[in-house]
């Protein structure tokens, strides 16, 4: 019989704690194998001796899928490779938890992380020669080569909700409502969001937007007899330094502050800002999440039963698959701004902010 590992590492998100519970299920069921948790993911692997508990599938309540957060608890704080020190230096700290790893005798491991996690632990693992596979999670859905992350569907579901309480308060006062999601580097959540939501401007880092437009649109919009406007801005829209957009001065971090200062100065609305922030994190995950994370749980045990290593399961084409990690780590994927929702967007009248 085998003892497999679990560790969930980097930004917490919804659906964690169902992947716990479905990898465990199946590795008992399916295979009469122990399952652990590792806690505190890969800063975990430094404490001695590393923590872990034995998980009794049978004894962990079905509640947990429906729980936010993950209960083995997630940290990372930066790279293993060059771990930041207290006197501000950097070590190479890999070594040790290599040895915290190997001192657990696992037969596999099962990561669960975003692109960044991914990528340190797969980098960890190789000289240990634990069989390690991947299941991708993040909000920001920008994992290569799967369509869906664990913990989007719920992020999208929680922003897509503030737009339709906003919608009522932006009426009542005829206000432009802007509303800041969260997305490191990639517009997935607000281009969703905001076409769930209705709003009338989604901004995002992988279209060049211009002031002056969302400027216009608002003004179109009253024009026509509108009193309220609602907009969507990905956190990171802020961050383009695309020589193609003169007035951007839009600040890396508070673009939505910033933006509802500068629609209010330009169009004479009022304007309010919304910082969604960890909300989008926390919250109890979605039906579909839930699946994925079942789906993903049950697949990733049985790539290690059938013997595969340094692989990520993935969500392709309506169907659980699983890809080499070499082909996801390093790259992020981000909203194709020739796909369908950007194309759903411009056909239901969203401005991009890229043209009138
Ligand atoms: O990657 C997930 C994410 O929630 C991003 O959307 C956001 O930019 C970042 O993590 C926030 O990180 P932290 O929780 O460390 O503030």
């Amino acid at each position: 019989t085998k003892r497999i590992g679990i560790l969930t590492s980097g930004g917490d998100c919804a659906g964690l704690n169902a992947t716990i519970r479905a990898v465990a299920l199946r590795a008992r069921h399916g295979y009469g194998w122990t399952t652990v948790g590792l806690r505190s993911g890969t800063l975990g692997l430094l404490e001695r001796p590393v923590e872990a508990v034995e998980l009794d599938p049978d004894r962990l309540d079905a509640a947990l899928a429906r729980q936010g957060g993950t209960f083995l608890g997630s940290t990372n704080r930066g790279d293993p490779f060059a771990f930041p020190m207290p006197d501000g230096s950097k070590k190479d700290r890999s070594g040790e938890m290599v040895a915290g790893l190997k001192g657990l005798a696992l037969d596999g491991l099962i990561g669960v992380g975003g692109d960044g996690s991914l990528d340190i632990l797969r980098r960890l693992l190789a000289p240990s020669k634990v069989p390690f596979i991947g299941v991708p999670k993040t909000i920001d859905n920008d994992v290569a080569n799967t369509e869906r992350a664990i913990g989007y569907s719920t992020a999208v579901a929680v922003a897509t909700e503030a737009l339709d309480r906003l919608h009522p308060t932006g009426a009542s006062h005829e206000r432009v409502m802007v509303l800041e999601v969260m997305g490191r580097d990639a517009g997935h959540i607000a281009i969703a969001a905001g076409i769930a939501g209705a709003a009338d401007v989604v901004l995002i880092p992988e279209v060049p937007w211009h002031l002056k437009v969302v400027v216009a649109h608002i003004d179109a919009l009253r024009a026509a007899g509108r009193t309220s406007a609602l907009v969507v801005v990905a956190e990171a829209a802020g961050q383009s330094d695309d020589p193609a957009e003169p007035d951007s001065d839009a600040p890396a971090h508070g673009v939505g502050d910033w933006l509802a200062r500068r629609l209010s100065k330009a169009t004479g609305a009022e304007a309010r800002a919304t910082v969604l922030g960890h909300v989008q994190r926390g919250a109890m995950p979605t039906a579909e999440d839930r699946l994925l994370a079942a789906t993903f749980g049950v697949r990733a045990v049985d790539l290690l039963a059938e013997g595969k290593a340094d692989r990520m399961v993935a969500w392709w084409n309506r169907q659980v698959i699983d890809v080499p990690l070499a082909k996801v780590v390093g790259r992020s994927r981000t909203v194709d701004k020739d796909g369908a929702l950007v194309r759903t967007a411009r056909a239901l009248g969203i401005c991009l902010g890229d043209k009138a």
